[in-house]
């Protein structure tokens, strides 16, 4: 079990890097358009070296930006040649539910050897089919499932039941994080990984009766560090 980052904020990653608690970092182009980066195409280029280098070995996911099937796969051998611990987001289908993404996942998995990162699902359904066609991660979005009326953990244990019943390998990631409960929940439901926004991650970490501990402990000790 797993947390990866949310973001493409190269000084944030370092900072949680440096604790040694993140395994991973997804991205995605609204991802990248909220951190500010520009300069086109050699700007995602450029933010996903620099990511893909300061968390080596972990995996970095950086997203297409098109859904021609042909412009993808153009698009994930070039983003899989920027380092080596780089995988690929493909969304389930298109906008208007085109189904040729799964073919994608598949031919890129299979014929290309490239991990696909299969992304922006809200059901184990959705998440079980790309499994099946391969795809080394599945992401389920559980804030938004949960938004929708859905029960997100109740969909990730179906998940990793089925996953589990068919021995396909495929990690479940749990991204679209909207409270810090929802990081061991989601874990404890099921899910190898949760993507967490890093606000969340302090909100882990600090806790007000740690700090009154803490004062505690440094108000008491202020007595030692007098006496010389
Ligand atoms: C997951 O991989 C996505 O990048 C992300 O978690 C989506 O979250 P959102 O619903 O907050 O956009």
């Amino acid at each position: 079990m797993a947390i990866f980052l949310d973001t493409g904020k190269i000084d944030v990653i370092k900072k949680y890097h440096s604790m040694g608690i993140i395994r991973g970092v997804t991205t995605n182009p609204t991802i990248m358009v909220q951190d500010g980066i520009t300069g086109g195409f050699e700007g995602i280029k450029k933010q996903s070296i620099k990511i893909a280098n300061l968390i080596h070995p972990y995996p970095l996911s950086v997203e297409v930006t098109n859904n021609n099937p042909k412009d993808m796969i153009r698009q994930a051998l070039e983003f899989s040649k920027w380092a080596d611990n780089i995988n690929v987001k493909i969304t389930i289908h298109g906008p208007n539910g085109e189904l040729e993404n799964l073919q994608v996942i598949h031919e890129l998995e299979k014929k290309h050897n490239i991990r696909i990162n299969a992304t922006a699902m809200m059901s184990a359904q959705q998440c079980f089919l790309a499994a099946l066609a391969g795809a080394t991660y599945v992401s389920i979005f559980g804030g938004r499932v949960n938004n929708m009326g859905y029960n997100t953990r109740e969909e990730i244990a179906r998940l990793r039941q089925l996953l589990d019943d068919f021995e396909l390998p495929a990690k479940i990631i749990v991204g679209s994080t909207r409270e810090v409960v929802n990081i061991i929940e989601w874990l404890e439901a099921g899910a190898h990984i949760v993507t967490v926004i890093p606000k969340f991650i302090d909100g882990m970490i600090v806790h007000p009766y740690s700090k009154e501990t803490v004062q505690m402990f440094l108000k008491d000790g202020a007595a030692f560090e007098k006496v010389k």
